[in-house]
């Protein structure tokens, strides 16, 4: 795999590196030479903790606290690296949360919350970085979908509602921008062993998955590095299931 070395560092923003597969991507950016963004939410002590990781094995970042459901904090947060860097060549949209139970038990905040969470941060952290991009005629964004947001799981109406729309607004945005030599791509994670499965039968779960196991925040951080990749220029609109040969 051919990763971009120009002259020019590029720029990534992982939202959510505070939590399990936000830190591997932003690690694996790191590793494959780009600066990286982290950003956290409530949770600064582990993006810290990452960061310290990074500048440890020669990489290079630097933290950005934000909500992602604020469109201002957002736009603000992209306003500040392009004011930095002049630049952001690589977005992956991570940030997630779920709060799954029956919908007939749902709450209307119960929806929306996961709703802002999980699909509006993708309007409220892309739509500038798109225009940045959009003038330096670069760019990748990968958004962390989910193999709910692609068959619907019981007790995930919020949820899988959710990631299914990142899915429609991946391939809608890759067609708009596609000529500027900007890919934009979903990534379908399937169960994955981080603090969001927390609760979850794991064993039970394992056996219902071809590769009898879950999987690892590494090798969805592996895909996405890919996705970032010359040699993945011209891939876009699509969704790359990560999940052991569930779907
Ligand atoms: N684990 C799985 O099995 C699995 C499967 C499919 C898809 N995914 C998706 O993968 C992504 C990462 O999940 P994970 O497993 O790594 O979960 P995780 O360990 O719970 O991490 C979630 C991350 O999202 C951040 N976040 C939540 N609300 C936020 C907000 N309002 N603003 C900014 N950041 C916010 C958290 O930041 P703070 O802690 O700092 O608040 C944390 O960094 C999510 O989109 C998830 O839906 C996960």
């Amino acid at each position: 795999m051919t990763d971009i070395k120009t002259d020019n560092e590029q720029i990534a923003l992982v939202t959510g590196a505070s939590g399990g597969i936000g830190k591997s991507i932003a690690q694996a950016l790191a590793r494959t030479g780009r600066f990286v963004y982290l950003n956290f939410h409530s949770n600064r002590e582990k993006a810290a903790e990452t960061l310290e990781e990074i500048i440890r094995n020669g990489g290079n970042g630097a933290l950005l606290e934000f909500d992602v459901t604020s469109q201002e904090e957002s736009e603000q947060a992209i306003e500040k690296i392009i004011k930095e860097k002049g630049k952001i060549d690589i977005l992956v949209n991570n940030a997630g949360i779920r709060n799954d139970m029956l919908m007939v038990r749902m709450k209307k905040e119960n929806w929306q919350t996961v709703l802002d969470t999980n699909l509006t941060s993708f309007f409220n952290v892309t739509r500038l970085a798109v225009k940045n991009m959009l003038s330096k005629r670069f760019g990748r964004i990968i958004n962390i979908s989910s193999t709910s947001g692609q068959t619907g799981q019981a007790g995930q109406v919020n949820y899988s509602a959710s990631k299914a729309g990142l899915i429609g607004a991946t391939k809608a945005l890759a067609r708009e921008i596609a000529k500027r030599n900007i890919t934009v791509n979903a990534v379908a994670p399937g169960f994955i062993e981080t603090e969001m499965i927390d609760g979850l039968p794991v064993k039970e779960i394992a056996e219902t998955i071809p590769a009898g196991r879950l999987g690892k925040p590494e090798e969805v951080a592996a895909a996405v590095v890919f996705l970032c990749s010359k040699d993945a220029g011209y891939i876009t609109g699509q969704v790359i299931g990560i999940n052991g040969g569930v779907l």
